[in-house]
């Protein structure tokens, strides 16, 4: 789909689909008062073909309400297309991002080929214009890829209309928004791919492509670096499967990157990998297993986020680590009852964890990944992944869990959810729960029982992140949507792309 963004006067648009916000401007106290729809634009043109069917009060410009007129008195478009973004006040740029996604899957079921957007008038040019430049890119997106019987809905032209005294300002917005939504879907596609097609050495050649393309730096190992870092942790869930692990490190520089003179800070993404988890010898329910493939978004997340701090080009450095392995059930596999040793840390030996479940495989392979990013010098952390069944459902498939052990970088986080609209929401860390996988035998266990599960596994990362300033996002209830949506596909949502990539920005020094 070509994206374009243009000034032009609406009604001379010869597109398949015009497509306009409109908002519910009822200011009367008047609870049982008709809403008032109003259009966000000043074209008088556009105006006047909506005139009676908005006066009619059927259309109340609800968030995501949509209501077509097939060729518009006055217009050389040939439909017309409002769609709601709610009540005045919730007319933010999220209300836009998502409007944009209406108008582009409203169009592919029709074969719609051209569609133009108007940007929102009386909103701020530069966030809408990002805004719906991502809103329409994500939507485009559909996972039926290997359908045989695949129709080609795909749209080949949106274009955004901006008012012409908001062009300049919408520009930079525009090629931002961009950015972002190729970034999220790059990460979608890779959760897409069936775990016989993705598996972990794949999914290294697939980080190493884009980094090759984008001017990243990378490096892709396999289990012969493991055993020299010491990864027992992670090596204990990689030596079950016949695929060899991949331990995949992208790294993004700012322009005249010096290490002698560098001193600002270096950021460490770390993905969880596993493109499948069977639960291992813990093996889990067959009911539903299939979808164990979306077990790397974490990693696919953080490979996205790179792809857009690649071309986003923050002033600070950041470095990337994958920790790719497949999680199965073997006469190599680990066991419950078995100890592993976790990664050492300069003077510091490795962890020894005793394994009660070998479903709780995320941690483990991310605890090296921790303690490997801060060996690369890493000042701060975050890591995502889809790791506990606990989190979703603590918080259902609404908000992906956060934890963090400094305030600070929790606040630089909530201004990046703030700009990108996903949500999070922070849960607690706490001695007491660490209490709960203390072992008998060993340093730590890999599972703390029933209760707070997400808060356990996240207990269990701290160990490894020491004092540096630490970010875990939960994404497992986030990650895969399972029914579609007015302004998104089900299936990979590519949750915490954006805001990975938006809180790196955060640092820009
Ligand atoms: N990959 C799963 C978590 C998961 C669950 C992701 C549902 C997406 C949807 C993870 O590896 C896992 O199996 N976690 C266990 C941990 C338990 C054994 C302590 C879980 O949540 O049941
Ligand atoms: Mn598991
Ligand atoms: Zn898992």
């Amino acid at each position: 789909m070509k994206m374009e963004l243009i000034s032009q006067q609406l009604s001379a648009l010869a597109v398949d689909l015009l497509a306009i916000a409109a908002v519910d401007d009822q200011t009367s106290k008047d609870k049982d008062a008709k809403p008032l729809p109003v259009l966000l634009t000043t074209d008088a043109a556009v105006q006047s073909a909506a005139a009676a069917v908005l006066a009619s009060g059927e259309f109340k410009a609800g968030a995501n309400e949509t209501l077509l007129l097939h060729s518009p008195a006055g217009l050389a478009a040939k439909r017309l297309l409002i769609v709601g973004l709610g009540k005045r006040a919730k007319a933010t740029p999220h209300a836009v991002r998502a409007a944009a996604g209406v108008a582009v899957r409203f169009c592919k079921p029709r074969t719609l080929r051209n569609l133009a957007f108007a940007l929102p008038e009386g909103l701020d040019a530069t966030t809408s214009a990002r805004a719906a430049a991502e809103g329409a890119l994500l939507a485009d997106f559909d996972p039926d890829t290997y359908r045989s019987d695949r129709k080609d809905q795909g749209l080949h032209a949106c274009t955004l209309v901006a008012a012409a005294h908001h062009l300049a300002a919408a520009q930079p917005g525009f090629e931002e928004g961009i950015i972002f939504a190729e970034a999220q879907n790059f990460a979608r596609l890779q959760v897409n791919e069936p775990p016989n097609v993705l598996t972990p050495t794949v999914l290294g050649q697939r980080a190493a492509q884009m980094a090759q393309a984008a001017g990243l730096k990378w490096d892709v190992y396999s289990s012969e670096k493991l055993h020299e870092l010491q990864m027992g942790a992670f090596w204990s869930v990689a030596k079950g499967s016949e695929e060899p692990p991949a331990l995949i490190v992208l790294t993004y520089e700012p322009q005249g990157y010096d290490p002698a003179t560098y001193s600002g800070p270096v950021l460490g993404l770390v993905g969880k990998g596993i493109t499948f988890d069977t639960g291992g010898i813990s093996i889990k329910p067959a009911d539903g297993m299939e979808k164990m493939k979306y077990d790397m978004a974490g990693a696919a997340a953080m490979l996205g986020a790179m792809h857009a701090i690649a071309r986003l080009k923050p002033r600070v450095k950041v470095i990337c680590v994958v920790c790719s392995a497949e999680n199965m059930p073997d006469g190599k596999a680990y066991k419950p009852g078995d100890i592993a040793i976790s990664m050492p840390n300069g003077e510091n030996p490795g962890k020894s964890i005793e394994i009660i479940n070998t479903d709780a495989e995320g941690r483990l392979v991310l605890a090296d990944g921790l303690t490997y990013a801060r060996q690369l010098g890493c000042t701060h952390l975050i890591d995502a992944a889809t790791l506990t069944g606990a989190c979703v459902v603590a918080l259902g498939m609404v908000n992906a869990g956060a934890f963090c052990n400094d305030d600070p970088t929790f606040r630089q986080f909530e201004a990046a959810m703030e700009t990108t609209g996903e949500k999070f929401w922070r849960l607690p860390l706490g001695e007491e729960y660490f209490d709960l996988i203390r072992s008998d035998i060993a340093d730590i266990k890999n599972t703390g029982g029933r209760w707070g599960g997400a808060v356990t596994a996240a207990e269990f990362l701290k160990v490894f992140v020491a004092d540096t300033p630490w970010i875990h996002l939960d994404i497992a209830g986030m990650a895969w949507i399972e029914d579609s949506r007015p302004s998104i596909a089900k299936g990979p949502s590519g949750v915490a792309v954006r805001t990975i990539a938006e809180w790196v920005r955060t640092f820009n020094v």
